[in-house]
């Protein structure tokens, strides 16, 4: 059971700080992975490509994409009603089915977003209000619509990459200035979302990135801040776990493990998992991860361990609580495929990724083609 009292909530940890009880269960287990019709809809496009093709092994393998439960991204104080419009949607599917829904999102607004990437930047900036603006039209009335539906379950992947950021990316002046801004702000998220029918997961990057021994304490650390910021805002504020491998291409086993891992003992997500976990242990956090596949079927496509833009890639396992792991509870697809990463990354079939967040259908016909598993029919 997830909802447990709020001083049973409260344990003191090593560092003399509340702790986070961790004896919640897995959220994923016997729920079906609600697929939205927002990215079904895409998903026409590349069925009537397919379909001009003569393809209709491709086009039958869209359909089997187009039922599998992904994250919807909700990234802009505009974007909040689709929130509202997943709700309706899944709880008609649960009414339907008699099948318990899990709903899947992430919140992705913090002032001075993607401060490294530049390709992902927000609508707000923290020289103009935006910590502010943040809590109070995007934080607040996200929680409210969450709230609302007790009937479901959430999934909820906090912000990816902006801790990733501050805890590597100190030398780059706009993700120093922006450390305060970004504690606070994820904070307050994890401090409004607090509900037995809400799971939050703190994006904790990729293995090629958090993962390296000397980033693991750093990372366990600065995740402990924030929940102790957020505990400070909700006494017993807690969190699910971790979200990993968000909108990456590191697969979940390597096979074979890619050169240049070679160094590294997360050479792939289940091993980053698996290193980063003594660390929150450690600094009194839950050790649960969920991790993104959707784009890591096809193995090895990369020169570089750094390539995050639009790489050669095949959809992967699909979402499953079958993980082989007790730290892992659910494989997920967090990227919508087919959805740029940025104007940036290799061409496919003569066509540039679109800005981020843009529709690229040559691409996801690739995803599909180059599954791994390949995409069933059913
Ligand atoms: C967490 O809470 C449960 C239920 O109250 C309790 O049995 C367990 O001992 C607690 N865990 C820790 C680490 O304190
Ligand atoms: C698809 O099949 C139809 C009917 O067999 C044929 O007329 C058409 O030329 C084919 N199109 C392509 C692109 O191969
Ligand atoms: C960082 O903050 C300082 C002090 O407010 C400011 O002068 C500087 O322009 C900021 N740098 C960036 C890259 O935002
Ligand atoms: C939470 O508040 C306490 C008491 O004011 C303070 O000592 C502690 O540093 C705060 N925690 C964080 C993570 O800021
Ligand atoms: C690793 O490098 C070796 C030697 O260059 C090469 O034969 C092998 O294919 C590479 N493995 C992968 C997974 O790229
Ligand atoms: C778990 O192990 C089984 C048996 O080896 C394998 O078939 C399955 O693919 C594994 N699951 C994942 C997510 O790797």
């Amino acid at each position: 059971m997830k909802y447990i009292t709020a001083t049973a909530l409260l344990v003191v940890g090593v560092l003399g700080r509340p702790m986070t009880n961790t004896t919640d269960t897995n959220p994923f287990i016997g729920k079906n992975y609600f697929a939205n019709s927002g990215y079904a809809a895409k998903l026409e496009t590349t069925i009537k490509a397919f379909l001009a093709k003569n393809d209709t092994l491709n086009a039958a393998r869209v359909k089997t994409v187009q039922k599998t439960g992904t994250f919807v991204w909700v990234t802009t104080v505009s974007g909040l009603d689709a929130i509202d419009k997943t709700i309706a949607e899944a709880r008609a599917e649960q009414l339907r089915t008699s099948q318990e829904q899990i709903v899947q999102l992430v919140l992705y607004d913090l002032p001075d977003r993607d401060c490294s990437g530049g390709e992902s930047g927000g609508e707000f900036s923290s020289t103009a209000n935006g910590l502010e603006l943040y809590k109070t039209t995007f934080v607040d009335s996200y929680a409210a619509r969450v709230k609302s539906a007790p009937d479901l379950t959430f999934a909820i992947i906090l912000e990816p990459d902006s801790l990733g950021n501050l805890i590597t990316n100190q030398n780059v002046p706009f993700c120093a200035n922006a450390s305060a801004i970004y504690e606070e702000g994820i904070a307050y998220a994890i401090s409004q979302l607090q509900a037995p029918h809400i799971s939050l997961y703190i994006d904790a990057a990729h293995g090629g990135w958090l993962g390296w021994d000397g980033n693991l304490g750093p990372s366990a650390a600065e995740f402990a801040k924030v929940v102790g910021l957020a505990q400070n805002i909700t006494a017993g504020a807690t969190i699910r776990g971790f979200s990993t491998d968000v909108s990456n291409f590191n697969p979940y086993i390597a096979n074979p493990r890619a050169n240049y891992t070679e160094w590294s003992n997360s050479f792939d997500e289940f091993n980053y998992a698996k290193s980063l976990s003594p660390h929150l242990i450690e600094n009194g956090l839950p050790a649960h991860f969920i991790i993104d596949q959707g784009r890591s079927g096809l193995q090895n496509t990369r020169d570089s361990w750094g390539e995050w833009c639009n790489a050669v890639a095949g959809f992967g396992i699909r979402p499953t609580t079958e993980t082989n792991s007790t730290l892992v509870d659910s494989i997920v697809w967090a990227k919508p495929g087919g959805e740029s990463d940025g104007a940036c990354g290799p061409e496919v079939e003569g066509t540039k990724g679109p800005n981020a967040g843009l529709w690229w259908d040559e691409y996801v016909q690739m995803l599909v083609k180059n599954a791994e598993p390949p995409l069933e029919i059913n």
